[in-house]
């Protein structure tokens, strides 16, 4: 089986997969990561010299190569993978795949998105809270629809880690 993490960014995918990874003695890859290494780049530089429509064309063939050549993986994605291309419809259509929404409150990922915002080229120009709040309100009610599409959807908000990988495995 791979399990897939997706949700926004600042929503937990690679602090719980790596965990999760663990506890179901699953190999744990980050596409973001997997990338990096391929390109030997860092996302925010491919997003500076190639641009973000390249970045996504990255995302949509590494991740096809991962859910083709991998098992007993669980795969964190990137906050944007399943909204770009037919990745989502990839994502549905093979059985060995599982999908899991890490659903986080929209005012959570503001607070979250406020202090870790340097490193995601999406959010790094935005100066005050209130801006965070405006662009990831409506980039997170677009990106919803895809997200809501997963196998499971988890709500994550004021539950620790070990509570999350709980309700997890018990509906996998
Ligand atoms: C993006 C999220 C990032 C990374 C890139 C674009 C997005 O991953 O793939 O900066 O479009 O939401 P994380 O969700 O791991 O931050």
């Amino acid at each position: 089986m791979v399990v897939i993490l997706l949700g926004y960014m600042t929503s937990g995918k690679s602090t719980i997969g790596k965990v999760l990874a663990q506890k179901l003695d699953y190999v744990f890859l980050d596409l973001d990561t997997y990338i990096e290494k391929r390109e030997a780049m860092n996302v925010a530089n491919i997003f500076k010299t190639k641009g973000e429509i390249y970045f996504r064309k990255l995302e949509s063939i590494y991740l096809q190569e991962i859910i083709s050549s991998y098992q007993n993986t669980v795969l964190a994605l990137g906050g944007g993978t399943p909204c770009y291309a037919n990745n989502m419809e990839v994502i549905l259509k093979l059985k060995k795949v599982t999908s899991i929404y890490l659903k986080v409150s929209l005012h959570e990922l503001v607070d979250r998105l406020e202090k870790e915002k340097h490193q995601r080229p999406l959010v790094s120009h935005l100066k005050t809270k209130n801006e965070i709040l405006e662009f990831v309100g409506k980039h997170l009610f677009e990106r919803s629809n895809y997200y809501n599409q997963a196998n499971l959807v988890i709500d994550t908000d004021d539950k620790s880690v070990d509570e999350i990988i709980e309700d997890i495995i018990i509906q996998l």
